[in-house]
Protein backbone atom coordinates (compact mmCIF):
# COMPACT_ATOMS: atom_id res chain seq x y z
CA UNK A 1 0.00 0.00 0.00
CA UNK A 2 1.02 3.39 -0.80
CA UNK A 3 1.86 5.52 2.21
CA UNK A 4 0.03 8.49 1.02
CA UNK A 5 -3.09 6.53 1.11
CA UNK A 6 -2.85 4.94 4.49
CA UNK A 7 -5.60 6.50 6.95
CA UNK A 8 -5.75 7.32 10.38
CA UNK A 9 -7.31 8.91 13.37
CA UNK A 10 -6.46 11.98 15.51
CA UNK A 11 -8.30 13.36 18.16
CA UNK A 12 -8.22 17.38 16.09
CA UNK A 13 -8.80 20.75 17.54
CA UNK A 14 -11.13 22.98 15.98
CA UNK A 15 -12.13 26.63 16.15
CA UNK A 16 -16.02 26.19 15.92
CA UNK A 17 -17.96 29.78 16.61
CA UNK A 18 -18.69 28.04 20.35
CA UNK A 19 -14.97 27.79 21.10
CA UNK A 20 -11.98 25.36 20.38
CA UNK A 21 -13.55 21.44 20.41
CA UNK A 22 -11.54 18.45 19.98
CA UNK A 23 -13.25 16.17 17.38
CA UNK A 24 -11.64 12.49 16.76
CA UNK A 25 -11.05 13.04 12.87
CA UNK A 26 -10.22 10.37 9.59
CA UNK A 27 -7.30 11.89 8.55
CA UNK A 28 -5.19 10.72 5.54
CA UNK A 29 -0.96 10.56 5.43
CA UNK A 30 -0.60 13.17 2.77
CA UNK A 31 -2.28 16.48 5.32
CA UNK A 32 0.79 15.62 7.22
CA UNK A 33 3.63 18.20 6.61
CA UNK A 34 6.13 16.91 4.47
CA UNK A 35 8.87 15.92 6.33
CA UNK A 36 11.52 13.20 6.25
CA UNK A 37 10.63 10.61 8.17
CA UNK A 38 7.05 9.23 9.28
CA UNK A 39 6.20 7.08 12.63
CA UNK A 40 3.09 5.10 13.24
CA UNK A 41 2.10 6.18 16.81
CA UNK A 42 1.77 3.51 18.98
CA UNK A 43 1.54 5.56 22.40
CA UNK A 44 1.83 9.67 22.90
CA UNK A 45 1.44 11.33 26.37
CA UNK A 46 -0.54 14.37 27.09
CA UNK A 47 1.41 17.48 28.58
CA UNK A 48 0.08 21.15 30.04
CA UNK A 49 1.28 22.59 26.29
CA UNK A 50 -1.70 20.17 24.97
CA UNK A 51 -3.90 20.96 27.17
CA UNK A 52 -3.33 24.99 26.07
CA UNK A 53 -2.93 24.23 22.34
CA UNK A 54 -6.48 22.11 22.96
CA UNK A 55 -7.97 25.73 24.57
CA UNK A 56 -6.97 27.48 21.33
CA UNK A 57 -3.87 29.20 22.99
CA UNK A 58 -1.95 31.35 19.84
CA UNK A 59 1.43 31.53 21.56
CA UNK A 60 1.14 27.27 21.62
CA UNK A 61 -0.45 26.65 18.22
CA UNK A 62 -1.01 29.00 15.73
CA UNK A 63 -3.33 27.22 13.25
CA UNK A 64 -6.37 25.36 13.39
CA UNK A 65 -7.84 22.37 12.99
CA UNK A 66 -4.56 21.08 14.65
CA UNK A 67 -3.73 17.72 16.40
CA UNK A 68 -2.06 18.45 19.53
CA UNK A 69 0.55 15.72 21.18
CA UNK A 70 4.20 17.22 21.75
CA UNK A 71 5.10 13.58 23.23
CA UNK A 72 4.81 10.31 21.12
CA UNK A 73 6.99 7.08 20.56
CA UNK A 74 6.33 4.42 17.37
CA UNK A 75 7.79 2.60 14.86
CA UNK A 76 9.35 4.41 11.27
CA UNK A 77 6.85 3.79 8.44
CA UNK A 78 9.06 5.44 5.91
CA UNK A 79 12.22 7.62 6.02
CA UNK A 80 14.15 9.56 3.79
CA UNK A 81 16.85 9.88 6.10
CA UNK A 82 20.04 7.45 6.35
CA UNK A 83 19.13 7.81 10.30
CA UNK A 84 16.42 5.79 10.46
CA UNK A 85 15.09 2.58 8.84
CA UNK A 86 11.37 1.26 8.37
CA UNK A 87 10.87 -1.04 12.04
CA UNK A 88 13.00 1.31 13.94
CA UNK A 89 11.63 2.08 17.48
CA UNK A 90 11.61 5.79 18.08
CA UNK A 91 10.59 8.81 20.65
CA UNK A 92 10.06 12.51 19.58
CA UNK A 93 9.37 14.61 22.27
CA UNK A 94 9.46 18.50 21.58
CA UNK A 95 11.12 20.63 18.98
CA UNK A 96 7.83 21.57 17.12
CA UNK A 97 5.67 18.87 17.49
CA UNK A 98 2.25 18.94 18.40
CA UNK A 99 2.48 22.69 18.29
CA UNK A 100 2.39 24.05 14.97
CA UNK A 101 3.48 20.31 13.73
CA UNK A 102 0.76 18.03 13.77
CA UNK A 103 1.81 15.56 17.31
CA UNK A 104 1.13 12.49 19.04
CA UNK A 105 -3.06 12.45 19.38
CA UNK A 106 -2.74 11.04 15.67
CA UNK A 107 -2.39 7.95 14.50
CA UNK A 108 0.82 8.86 12.41
CA UNK A 109 3.55 11.74 13.05
CA UNK A 110 5.77 13.31 10.39
CA UNK A 111 8.94 14.67 11.66
CA UNK A 112 12.28 15.72 10.18
CA UNK A 113 14.56 13.55 11.24
CA UNK A 114 16.65 15.87 13.50
CA UNK A 115 13.98 15.53 16.56
CA UNK A 116 14.16 11.55 16.39
CA UNK A 117 15.57 9.76 19.32
CA UNK A 118 16.59 6.27 18.96
CA UNK A 119 14.35 3.97 21.37
CA UNK A 120 16.72 4.69 24.79
CA UNK A 121 18.52 1.65 26.46
CA UNK A 122 16.84 0.16 29.23
CA UNK A 123 12.90 1.64 28.47
CA UNK A 124 10.23 0.45 26.22
CA UNK A 125 8.38 2.55 24.03
CA UNK A 126 5.30 2.95 26.52
CA UNK A 127 7.86 3.47 29.23
CA UNK A 128 9.31 6.48 27.38
CA UNK A 129 5.64 7.55 27.72
CA UNK A 130 5.24 7.22 31.17
CA UNK A 131 7.89 9.21 31.40
CA UNK A 132 7.74 11.79 28.56
CA UNK A 133 7.94 15.57 28.55
CA UNK A 134 7.40 15.16 32.11
CA UNK A 135 9.67 13.13 33.58
CA UNK A 136 12.39 14.47 30.58
CA UNK A 137 11.63 18.07 32.53
CA UNK A 138 12.02 16.84 35.97
CA UNK A 139 15.24 14.85 34.90
CA UNK A 140 16.46 18.06 33.08
CA UNK A 141 16.02 20.31 36.25
CA UNK A 142 17.43 17.95 38.39
CA UNK A 143 20.51 17.63 35.78
CA UNK A 144 21.05 21.55 36.22
CA UNK A 145 20.83 21.82 40.23
CA UNK A 146 23.78 19.04 40.21
CA UNK A 147 25.64 20.74 38.31
CA UNK A 148 24.99 23.68 40.59
CA UNK A 149 26.57 21.71 43.14
CA UNK A 150 23.34 21.09 44.67
CA UNK A 151 23.87 17.65 47.10
CA UNK A 152 21.92 15.77 49.21
CA UNK A 153 24.35 16.81 52.13
CA UNK A 154 23.41 20.31 51.89
CA UNK A 155 19.47 19.21 53.12
CA UNK A 156 16.15 18.97 52.11
CA UNK A 157 15.03 20.23 48.25
CA UNK A 158 11.27 21.58 47.70
CA UNK A 159 9.29 19.96 45.01
CA UNK A 160 6.06 22.42 44.10
CA UNK A 161 3.37 21.05 42.57
CA UNK A 162 4.37 17.61 43.47
CA UNK A 163 1.27 15.65 42.52
CA UNK A 164 1.78 17.06 38.67
CA UNK A 165 3.52 14.66 36.46
CA UNK A 166 6.73 16.86 36.13
CA UNK A 167 6.67 17.34 40.08
CA UNK A 168 5.60 13.62 40.48
CA UNK A 169 8.86 12.55 38.74
CA UNK A 170 11.61 15.47 40.05
CA UNK A 171 10.22 13.82 43.69
CA UNK A 172 10.80 10.07 42.15
CA UNK A 173 14.04 10.97 40.68
CA UNK A 174 15.21 12.96 43.56
CA UNK A 175 14.40 10.63 46.70
CA UNK A 176 16.03 7.89 44.22
CA UNK A 177 19.60 10.18 44.31
CA UNK A 178 19.30 10.29 48.46
CA UNK A 179 18.01 13.76 48.52
CA UNK A 180 15.12 14.95 51.50
CA UNK A 181 12.56 15.83 49.25
CA UNK A 182 9.39 17.98 50.57
CA UNK A 183 6.86 17.75 48.25
CA UNK A 184 4.59 20.86 48.15
CA UNK A 185 1.04 20.24 46.89
CA UNK A 186 -2.60 21.54 46.76
CA UNK A 187 -4.43 18.31 47.12
CA UNK A 188 -4.73 15.57 50.24
CA UNK A 189 -2.82 12.71 48.40
CA UNK A 190 -0.13 12.24 51.32
CA UNK A 191 0.05 8.66 50.32
CA UNK A 192 1.17 9.12 46.93
CA UNK A 193 3.38 11.83 47.65
CA UNK A 194 5.21 9.09 50.09
CA UNK A 195 4.98 6.31 47.73
CA UNK A 196 7.33 8.36 45.26
CA UNK A 197 9.67 8.88 48.08
CA UNK A 198 8.76 12.61 49.60
CA UNK A 199 9.86 12.34 53.63
CA UNK A 200 7.73 15.65 54.21
CA UNK A 201 3.99 16.89 52.89
CA UNK A 202 3.90 20.73 52.89
CA UNK A 203 0.26 22.89 52.33
CA UNK A 204 0.66 24.63 48.88
CA UNK A 205 0.52 28.00 51.29
CA UNK A 206 3.30 27.10 53.42
CA UNK A 207 5.25 27.64 49.95
CA UNK A 208 3.01 31.02 49.18
CA UNK A 209 4.48 33.75 51.25
CA UNK A 210 2.06 36.58 51.39
CA UNK A 211 4.39 39.20 53.73
CA UNK A 212 5.94 41.14 50.78
CA UNK A 213 9.49 40.37 52.49
CA UNK A 214 12.36 40.44 50.52
CA UNK A 215 14.09 37.30 52.35
CA UNK A 216 12.02 34.50 54.22
CA UNK A 217 13.67 32.60 57.19
CA UNK A 218 15.95 29.97 55.21
CA UNK A 219 14.11 26.80 55.21
CA UNK A 220 15.37 24.17 52.40
CA UNK A 221 18.44 24.10 50.41
CA UNK A 222 17.07 24.23 46.93
CA UNK A 223 13.78 23.85 45.31
CA UNK A 224 12.45 22.09 41.73
CA UNK A 225 9.66 24.48 40.90
CA UNK A 226 7.07 23.55 38.46
CA UNK A 227 4.58 26.48 39.54
CA UNK A 228 6.31 29.61 38.86
CA UNK A 229 4.32 33.27 40.39
CA UNK A 230 4.18 34.07 43.64
CA UNK A 231 5.11 29.95 45.10
CA UNK A 232 8.32 30.71 43.15
CA UNK A 233 9.36 34.01 44.32
CA UNK A 234 8.88 32.20 48.04
CA UNK A 235 10.68 29.29 46.97
CA UNK A 236 13.67 31.65 46.12
CA UNK A 237 13.37 34.09 49.18
CA UNK A 238 13.37 30.94 51.59
CA UNK A 239 16.35 29.08 50.20
CA UNK A 240 19.50 28.92 51.99
CA UNK A 241 22.51 30.86 51.00
CA UNK A 242 24.11 29.44 47.58
CA UNK A 243 20.93 27.29 46.63
CA UNK A 244 19.44 26.36 43.47
CA UNK A 245 16.02 27.24 42.36
CA UNK A 246 14.88 25.59 38.78
CA UNK A 247 11.97 27.14 37.02
CA UNK A 248 9.90 25.50 34.28
CA UNK A 249 5.95 26.24 34.68
CA UNK A 250 3.65 29.05 35.19
CA UNK A 251 0.33 27.74 36.53
CA UNK A 252 0.39 29.46 39.29
CA UNK A 253 1.59 33.07 37.60
CA UNK A 254 4.00 34.43 35.21
CA UNK A 255 5.30 37.39 37.28
CA UNK A 256 7.92 36.95 39.78
CA UNK A 257 7.56 39.19 42.08
CA UNK A 258 11.23 38.61 44.31
CA UNK A 259 14.42 41.68 44.69
CA UNK A 260 17.91 41.10 43.82
CA UNK A 261 18.08 40.67 47.54
CA UNK A 262 17.90 36.72 47.52
CA UNK A 263 20.23 36.45 44.56
CA UNK A 264 23.25 39.30 45.52
CA UNK A 265 22.74 38.32 49.56
CA UNK A 266 22.48 34.57 49.44
CA UNK A 267 23.70 33.68 46.34
CA UNK A 268 20.65 32.24 45.11
CA UNK A 269 21.19 30.26 41.58
CA UNK A 270 17.53 30.62 39.70
CA UNK A 271 17.71 27.80 36.99
CA UNK A 272 15.46 28.10 33.28
CA UNK A 273 14.56 24.92 31.91
CA UNK A 274 13.36 24.51 28.04
CA UNK A 275 12.60 21.02 27.52
CA UNK A 276 11.53 21.26 24.05
CA UNK A 277 15.07 22.91 22.66
CA UNK A 278 16.73 20.93 24.40
CA UNK A 279 19.97 20.35 22.09
CA UNK A 280 20.18 16.68 20.51
CA UNK A 281 23.48 15.95 22.02
CA UNK A 282 22.20 17.05 25.96
CA UNK A 283 18.73 15.44 25.10
CA UNK A 284 20.62 11.94 24.57
CA UNK A 285 22.81 12.54 27.45
CA UNK A 286 20.22 13.03 30.33
CA UNK A 287 18.20 9.59 28.24
CA UNK A 288 21.53 7.89 29.07
CA UNK A 289 21.27 9.16 32.61
CA UNK A 290 17.41 8.15 32.71
CA UNK A 291 18.69 4.62 31.29
CA UNK A 292 20.80 4.32 34.04
CA UNK A 293 20.41 5.01 37.76
CA UNK A 294 17.81 7.68 37.46
CA UNK A 295 14.83 5.46 35.63
CA UNK A 296 12.28 6.49 38.05
CA UNK A 297 11.02 3.05 40.09
CA UNK A 298 7.40 3.55 39.83
CA UNK A 299 6.82 4.75 35.86
CA UNK A 300 3.42 2.42 36.08
CA UNK A 301 2.12 4.47 39.23
CA UNK A 302 2.82 7.86 37.74
CA UNK A 303 1.27 7.00 34.71
CA UNK A 304 -2.41 6.90 33.78
CA UNK A 305 -3.37 4.94 31.02
CA UNK A 306 -5.90 5.89 28.62
CA UNK A 307 -7.55 4.95 24.99
CA UNK A 308 -7.44 7.94 22.77
CA UNK A 309 -11.26 8.31 23.13
CA UNK A 310 -10.65 9.52 26.82
CA UNK A 311 -8.17 12.42 25.74
CA UNK A 312 -11.31 14.81 25.84
CA UNK A 313 -11.40 13.54 29.82
CA UNK A 314 -8.30 13.89 30.50
CA UNK A 315 -8.06 17.57 29.20
CA UNK A 316 -11.34 18.63 31.48
CA UNK A 317 -9.37 16.71 34.33
CA UNK A 318 -5.77 18.82 33.78
CA UNK A 319 -8.37 22.08 33.06
CA UNK A 320 -9.83 20.98 37.04
CA UNK A 321 -6.23 20.54 38.29
CA UNK A 322 -7.98 17.19 40.25
CA UNK A 323 -5.38 14.46 38.48
CA UNK A 324 -2.09 13.26 39.80
CA UNK A 325 1.13 11.87 37.66
CA UNK A 326 0.47 11.85 33.89
CA UNK A 327 -1.55 10.33 31.00
CA UNK A 328 -0.76 8.48 28.31
CA UNK A 329 -2.45 7.27 25.15
CA UNK A 330 -2.56 3.86 24.27
CA UNK A 331 -3.08 3.98 20.23
CA UNK A 332 -5.10 1.20 19.11
CA UNK A 333 -4.07 -0.33 15.71
CA UNK A 334 -6.72 1.68 13.98
CA UNK A 335 -5.68 4.99 15.60
N1 LIG B 1 9.79 24.55 30.62
C1 LIG B 1 9.67 23.31 30.19
O1 LIG B 1 10.50 22.77 29.47
C2 LIG B 1 8.47 22.52 30.61
C3 LIG B 1 8.36 21.15 30.33
C4 LIG B 1 7.26 20.45 30.83
C5 LIG B 1 6.27 21.13 31.54
N2 LIG B 1 6.42 22.46 31.73
C6 LIG B 1 5.44 23.23 32.52
O2 LIG B 1 5.56 22.78 33.85
C7 LIG B 1 4.30 22.91 34.49
C8 LIG B 1 3.92 21.59 35.12
O3 LIG B 1 3.71 20.63 34.09
P1 LIG B 1 2.97 19.27 34.42
O4 LIG B 1 2.98 18.47 33.19
O5 LIG B 1 3.52 18.71 35.67
O6 LIG B 1 1.50 19.82 34.68
P2 LIG B 1 0.37 19.16 35.55
O7 LIG B 1 0.46 17.68 35.54
O8 LIG B 1 -0.91 19.82 35.15
O9 LIG B 1 0.74 19.60 37.05
C9 LIG B 1 0.69 20.91 37.49
C10 LIG B 1 0.53 20.87 39.01
O10 LIG B 1 0.60 22.21 39.48
C11 LIG B 1 -0.20 22.34 40.64
N3 LIG B 1 -1.15 23.44 40.41
C12 LIG B 1 -2.23 23.44 39.58
N4 LIG B 1 -2.83 24.65 39.60
C13 LIG B 1 -2.13 25.41 40.45
C14 LIG B 1 -2.25 26.74 40.92
N5 LIG B 1 -3.22 27.54 40.48
N6 LIG B 1 -1.36 27.20 41.82
C15 LIG B 1 -0.36 26.41 42.26
N7 LIG B 1 -0.17 25.14 41.85
C16 LIG B 1 -1.05 24.64 40.98
C17 LIG B 1 -0.93 21.02 40.83
O11 LIG B 1 -0.14 20.24 41.75
P3 LIG B 1 -0.50 20.12 43.31
O12 LIG B 1 -2.00 19.94 43.38
O13 LIG B 1 0.27 18.94 43.77
O14 LIG B 1 -0.08 21.41 43.95
C18 LIG B 1 -0.83 20.36 39.48
O15 LIG B 1 -0.89 18.97 39.56
C19 LIG B 1 3.32 23.41 33.42
O16 LIG B 1 3.20 24.80 33.52
C20 LIG B 1 4.01 23.02 32.13
O17 LIG B 1 3.63 23.86 31.06
C21 LIG B 1 7.47 23.16 31.28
Amino acid sequence: MQTHSISYKAYRIFETQEGFKGIITQCKISDLPENEVLVKVLYSGINYKDFLSSCGNKGITKKYPHTPGIDAAGIVETSASDLFKKGDQVVIMGYDLGMNTDGGFGGYIRVPAAWIVPLPENFTLKETMLLGTSGFTAALGIHKLLLMGQCPELGPVVVSGATGGVGSFAVEILSGLGFEVWAASGKQNEEYLKSLGASKILAREEINDTSGKALLRPSWAGAFDTVGGNILATLVKGCKKLGSVTTCGNVAGAELPVTVFPFILNGINLLGINAADTPMNQRLNIWKQLSGGWKPRQLESIGNVITPEQIGEALEAMRNGSHSGRFVIRHEENF
